[in-house]
């Protein structure tokens, strides 16, 4: 799916982030699988994550996020008209996480559901919440990737666990009344792929009433190096697609903010793109990998330290399980 503007539509007014306070080191993984700070260091880049107590409502994470970007963008939740939600560890099956958000904010005049896209969740729901304020039929909406990813996680697997972290990242989208906005977006998918990143159990496959179902069927299975051949190209080429749509030049951009999820697949794909990593955002080793959290939290970030400026040109692009992609071309 593509979205290209001559003049972008929408913009975003306000981000925010949510970090769980605590933190989970290499060393203390070490304790809990056979692995080392070493190997995932030099495997994957990270150092530390961030989780959740169990339990924790993924809802109060996302909430507290969108506090932030709302006061920041100055849109009272009230005047909200659309919360959408980027995640795959949702409060409960359903209602949604976003009708969660959306009774916690106080958001009462907004309609707010999920999308279900793994890592590149937070770019489809910007395309969504961009297409729908081009076409008339909303002015704020309230974008959220949000993950709890502790609580589907394997903590014997080795292969997986040492990858995922916990966070929360929103974004307050308005219209855009001048050169500022969103500029493209592109998204894809290839369902083909879907089993070498997903959780098998608590769907109609294998139901979670069902109680001879072992629990480990409720948590993350993973393919790495499947994952990993095709992270790269993926990420790189919809880059490519929303560069194109946005008819600038690669050397135009002033910031790359890629998923993270892996520092060798980030830095794989600045080559690609022949953007040098002076200009690509990198946190991975704070928080892991966050999924549809990631994206945002990294934008807040970058803008709080001073390092995303108004006017900057920035290229968010995003892979995940399904498989799905996607990239977005935003001036700042
Ligand atoms: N500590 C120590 N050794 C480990 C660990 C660990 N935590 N995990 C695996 N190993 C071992 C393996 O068992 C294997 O041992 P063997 O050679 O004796 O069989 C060895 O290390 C090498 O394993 P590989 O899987 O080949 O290691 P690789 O270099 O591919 O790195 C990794 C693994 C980090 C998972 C990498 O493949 C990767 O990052 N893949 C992409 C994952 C990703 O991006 N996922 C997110 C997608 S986004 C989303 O939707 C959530």
């Amino acid at each position: 799916m593509t979205n290209q503007r001559k003049k972008p539509v929408s913009r975003i007014a306000g981000l925010g982030r949510a970090i769980p306070e605590r933190v989970l080191t290499n060393q203390d993984l070490e304790k809990m699988v056979d692995t080392s700070d070493e190997w995932i260091t030099s495997r994957s880049g990270i150092k530390r994550r961030h989780v959740c107590d169990p339990g924790t409502p993924l809802s109060d994470l996302a909430t507290e996020a969108s506090k932030k970007a709302l006061d920041r963008a100055g849109v009272r939740a009230q005047d909200l008209d659309l919360i959408v939600v980027g995640t795959v560890t949702p409060d409960m099956g359903f209602p949604s996480t976003g009708n969660f958000v959306q009774a916690k904010l106080g958001a009462k005049k907004a309609a707010s559901f999920d999308i279900s896209a793994a890592c590149s969740g937070f770019i489809y729901a910007l395309q969504y919440a961009d297409n729908v304020i081009g076409g008339g039929s909303a002015k704020n909406v309230l974008v959220i990737g949000a993950e709890i990813l502790s609580s589907i996680m394997n903590w014997e697997d080795r292969g997986t666990c040492v990858l995922f972290g916990d966070a929360a990242g929103a974004a307050v989208l308005v219209p855009s009344n001048d050169d500022r906005g969103i500029l493209s977006t592109y998204t894809g998918s290839n369902g083909e792929l879907a089993m070498l990143l997903y959780m098998p159990g608590g769907g109609s496959i294998e139901p979670a009433k069902d109680r001879e179902i072992p629990s480990d069927r409720f948590t993350l299975k993973m393919s790495g190096n499947e994952v990993f051949k095709h992270a790269v190209k993926m990420m790189s080429d919809a880059a490519v697609r929303s560069i194109e749509l946005a008819d600038v030049k690669v050397e135009d951009i002033d910031m790359l903010v890629p998923h993270q999820a892996n520092i060798r697949i980030i830095e794989a794909t600045a080559k690609r793109l022949k953007i040098p990593l002076e200009k690509v955002y990198i946190n991975i080793q704070e928080y892991g990998n966050t999924s549809a959290a990631s994206i945002p939290v990294a934008l807040d970030e970058a803008w709080q330290n001073g390092k995303l400026r108004e006017g900057d040109l920035v290229c968010c692009a995003a892979f995940g399980g399904g498989f799905t992609w996607g990239a977005s071309l935003i001036r700042f």
